[in-house]
């Protein structure tokens, strides 16, 4: 592939950050690391839904009723710590323009836990309808994983905030949970071995695979990633971080991060190389807004990501359907689950890259393969 794939393990040691120009997530002023953006009471987890449980049991004292508002459109990992916690859930659907949520008013006295989630760095929701639960005693929790970097990506009103930062950035764990108020009352179990040692075998082998060493394949990687993936889906838990990815956070060059991003989407907007089987879903890119992909609609999805493979771009569906709703009830998230997928605009690349990714949506719309 020449553009898409895993992360290779990120270097330890802090590079230069030179982009202070680009607005940064909480204070666009900071000086300090990514972490000191998010306030005082933040834990680092092994996962995003290991942060995610560590709130959620964090709360449990207090929501007796744990019935949890999520949307329709999320991961299955992120239902997950939800149901391993007792809650019931009810689902809003979401609207395939801006990935926003269709929040139900008449369910307000029903639900006591708002689950909020920005999606691919942009968060398009009704603040009122918040508030509204907020005063409604309702707790907010938010989901950064797709909004980390973004200026708006968190909420004032937000009580718990949790994430994961390995979509970002090449790191073995990558969860991060902030309590807003208060502090933690429970401690977070070690970090575990197995899966700490299956998430960096598959960084190894990405190496070998980008050095050209013979027996290395994307094959291989795939295995041993999906190998863990699955194994963390069983036995994930209020699991806390490792050093070595604790280190790497503190270290990362984040606002180049962010000046990279923006400046990689920006120039495939530039280059407009939409059609009907690449259609943006965010077709602008705001100030402050860092974005994890460029995620687009397709007529014919199938066809557009065989296109793009044979460009050489790793194009990703996230996510597969989690199951928990019937489509026919949530049709936004039913089309979106249908039609999106998302391209990398990441800090490895320049726009070099971006050009040949600009080239190959392109090429989507005619359904040409690679000359
Ligand atoms: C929105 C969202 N929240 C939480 C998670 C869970 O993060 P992790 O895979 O690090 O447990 C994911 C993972 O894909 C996600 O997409």
């Amino acid at each position: 592939m020449r553009v898409g794939g895993m992360f290779c393990l990120e270097n330890p040691v802090g590079q230069a950050d030179g982009n202070a120009d680009e607005s940064s997530p909480q204070d666009p002023v900071s000086p300090g690391t990514y972490l000191d953006t998010l306030g005082e009471e933040v834990r680092l987890c092994m996962s995003g839904r290991c942060a995610l449980y560590s709130c959620l049991l964090d709360l449990q004292a207090e929501d007796t009723r744990r019935i949890a508002y999520l949307p329709a459109y999320t991961c299955e990992t992120v239902i997950a710590p939800y149901k391993k916690a007792g809650y019931t859930l009810r689902f809003y659907d979401v609207s395939p323009e801006a990935l926003t949520p269709r929040f139900d008013r008449n369910l307000i006295p029903h639900i006591s836990l708002l689950g909020l989630c920005g999606y691919y760095g942009f968060s398009s929701y009704d603040r009122d309808f918040v508030g509204e639960c907020v005063d409604a005693g309702i707790t907010l929790v938010q989901d950064i994983t797709h909004s980390a970097f973004s200026a708006d990506g968190i909420d004032n009103r937000a009580r718990y905030v949790a994430g994961s930062l390995r979509k970002w950035m090449g790191i073995p764990a990558g969860g991060i949970a902030l309590k807003r108020q208060g502090r933690f009352t429970r401690p977070l179990l070690p970090a575990e071995e197995e899966h700490l040692a299956g998430r960096i075998s598959c960084f190894e082998e990405q190496q070998r695979v980008i050095a050209g060493e013979s027996g290395a394949s994307e094959e291989r990687v795939s295995d041993i990633f999906w190998k863990t993936e699955m194994r963390l889906r069983s036995m994930f838990n209020a699991y806390g971080s490792d050093e070595l990815s604790a280190k790497i956070i503190r270290a990362y060059p984040y606002r180049n991060l962010i000046h990279l991003r923006r400046k990689n989407y920006r120039y495939i907007l530039s280059q407009n190389p939409f059609n009907p089987q690449a259609i943006p879903v965010f077709p602008q890119l705001a100030d402050g807004v860092c974005p994890s992909h460029l995620s687009l609609y397709a007529a014919n999805r199938k066809r557009a990501l065989a296109v793009l493979n044979d460009h050489g771009i790793k194009a990703t569906v996230y996510w597969p359907f989690h199951g928990e709703i019937s489509p026919a009830d949530f049709p936004g998230a039913a089309y979106i689950y249908e039609h999106i997928y998302s391209v990398p605009v990441d800090q490895r690349y320049s726009e070099t890259e971006m050009a040949l990714v600009s080239e190959a949506l392109r090429a989507a719309g005619t359904g040409e393969s690679f000359s």
